[in-house]
């Protein structure tokens, strides 16, 4: 009998080890990670730069409180807003919390317009969290099952569809959109190139946010640090998350301009976010991807990995689709394909599936060796079917 709540469905294995792209379970089988819990630990595990730096923070301080000045938060904030070209940033511990102070901040734009009843779009398919303001700004009624009632304020739209957000131009309540440059959980989907431009050029006009959700998508994993990066825009709100801490939980709600004005002394706080170890931590995990130039290596590990799997699968029927942008990679079938998740661990291979997709989010340093094993272990996964 286990005395955890019921919420999770774990798979039969428990990790006791890691070292960089593997995790050793505790009958000492090692396992390749091409998931990495779920987007996060990028860089791998136990990186022995990360370690050094959180061994390091632990010896001398944990935590104070946001009462009291913190020295590596405001350097990372000063890292991610040059980074970014942001102006400010505000600490969390998930990709939820970061999302919520989006969405707060969102509020008090309303407020300072006189809008009395605010409106965000966010688009089906999306994920944004599972809190209640981030849960209703989810696009998925899969996720929202059961909370009712959700709240209102959000209106969900097609993702990718730019007519859809500009039928909206006349609703005077409208305050930002809210949107994921490549919507991840639900199985990598890649809008047009310029929907992002687009966008914000609607935002623009309007007078509305522009809040990009780069939980999962930021700190490298496309092959650009940011995935709006490639649009050549500044959102008016960034979140991130995952990658961020290599493990550790921090996450960031960066702003610009008015945006990045509206919180003010009192309105948002965490007891644990931005504290000195995550801090110290994430600028560690950004020193190491600039210094061993991650980004180089996943923009030639998503060629390498992207040209396998489209010779291998060419000629295989069940296959629909192959996505991917960096390290986020889905191969779309014909058929629901959830078995493949219990045969892949067999097969010492962590992957995700959602619905009928593959989901693959491997380490940024992956290299060709275990990009090989990744290609042939999927692929005799998917001719199994
Ligand atoms: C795009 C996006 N936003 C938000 C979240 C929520 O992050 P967290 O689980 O850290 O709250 C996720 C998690 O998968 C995500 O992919």
């Amino acid at each position: 009998m286990s005395y955890l709540m019921s919420n999770y469905l774990p798979l039969d294995v428990t990790f006791i080890k890691g070292n960089g792209c593997y995790l050793t379970d505790d009958k000492g089988d090692q396992y390749l990670d091409a998931l990495c819990g779920v987007g996060v630990t990028g860089l791998g595990h136990s990186h022995p730069e990360i370690t050094k730096a959180i061994q390091s923070q632990a010896q001398q301080l944990l935590h104070t409180s946001n009462w009291y000045h913190i020295a590596h938060q405001e350097t990372l904030a000063e890292v991610l807003c040059k980074l970014s070209n942001m102006d400010n940033a505000f600490f969390g511990n998930s990709g939820a919390e970061a999302n919520e102070a989006a969405i707060k901040i969102a509020r008090l734009h309303a407020q300072t317009n006189n809008i009395d009843s605010p409106i965000i779009l966010t688009a089906t398919q999306s994920f944004h969290g599972r809190t209640m303001a981030t849960l209703s700004a989810t696009g998925n009624p899969k996720v929202q099952a059961g909370f009712s009632p959700l709240l209102g304020e959000f209106i969900h739209v097609e993702f990718n569809n730019i007519k859809a957000i500009q039928q909206h131009k006349e609703n005077n309540n409208i305050v930002a959109v809210m949107l994921e440059p490549i919507q991840g959980e639900s199985g990598v989907i890649i809008p047009n190139d310029d929907y992002l431009n687009q966008v914000q050029e609607i935002c623009q006009k309007n007078n509305w946010l522009l809040i990009l959700d780069e939980v999962q998508t930021g700190i490298g994993r496309t092959g650009k640090m940011f995935a709006h990066q490639y649009n050549n825009i500044t959102p008016d709100i960034l979140t991130l998350a995952k990658g961020l801490g290599n493990g550790v939980p921090i996450s960031a709600c960066l702003a610009k301009g008015k945006a990045a004005k509206l919180l003010t002394p009192g309105t948002h706080g965490s007891t644990f976010g931005g504290n000195p170890l995550v801090c110290r931590t994430a600028l560690t995990v950004l020193e190491v991807i600039k210094q061993d130039n991650i980004l180089d290596n996943v923009n030639q590990m998503s060629d390498y990995i992207s040209t396998g799997f489209t010779q291998a699968l060419k000629n295989v029927k069940t296959v629909k689709e192959i996505r991917a942008k960096g390290l986020m990679i889905a191969i779309e079938l014909d058929q629901d394909c959830s078995q493949l998740l219990q045969l892949a661990l067999d097969n010492k291979l962590l992957i995700n599936i959602t619905g009928q997709s593959i989901r693959l989010l491997p380490p940024l340093i992956l290299n060709k060796d275990q990009a090989d094993t990744i290609i042939k272990t999927v692929c005799t996964l998917i001719k199994s079917l």
